[in-house]
């Protein structure tokens, strides 16, 4: 069931012009600048490679679910079926978080919710809000849980139309870096 980095090649190709929840760039754009951030910041192979397929559940997902419509796609579950035996959990965990990770921040970062887009505050909602105190302390003693912080506040950041990050060959080079490597024969 796992994809293949051709076939998520193909997927961003195929569908990666769809507009970003309500924002103004698309899901490749969004993807290419998040991972980007993740770079610029020092971040890991494995990292990286989770800030740009961070979204893939959005290109999976059914198209009657939209993050800027009425329910929750709960993208950050659909996508990791397909990236399971393809990727590390370093990779895995952090996608899987990512949406957690911003109802973390809204109680553990004062300024958090305000800086939010409207679209973001918007599917916040759907994903069922800010977490309470003790929701958050669970959250962040996860493993994975401070990387899954650091790639929500790239991906909030990943937002600008006139952003130039490296395209998609760059980024295919990383994603090989960062997949599963079998263990060598003894
Ligand atoms: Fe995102």
């Amino acid at each position: 069931m796992a994809l293949q980095i051709e076939e998520i090649t193909e997927l961003f190709h195929a569908q990666g012009a769809a507009q970003y929840g309500g924002e103004a760039i698309n899901q490749q754009q969004h993807a290419l600048q998040c991972a980007h951030l993740a770079e610029q910041a020092g971040a890991s192979p494995e990292l990286v490679a989770a800030a740009l397929l961070h979204d893939l559940g959005h290109l999976l997902a059914p198209k009657s679910s939209s993050p800027s419509g009425a329910v929750d796609d709960v993208h950050q579950y659909v996508a990791i079926p397909f990236l399971r035996g393809l990727f590390p959990a370093a990779v895995i965990e952090p996608i899987r978080l990512h949406v957690d990770a911003k109802r973390y921040l809204c109680q553990a970062d004062p300024g958090y919710w305000a800086s939010l887009s409207p679209a973001s505050r918007h599917s916040l909602e759907l994903q069922g809000g800010p977490f309470s105190g003790d929701a958050a302390a669970c959250f962040i003693a996860q493993a994975f849980a401070t990387d899954a912080v650091a790639l929500r506040r790239w991906d909030d950041l990943a937002k600008n139309p006139a952003a130039a990050p490296p395209g998609w060959a760059h980024y295919v080079t990383v994603l090989a870096r960062a997949r599963c490597v079998a263990p060598a024969p003894v």
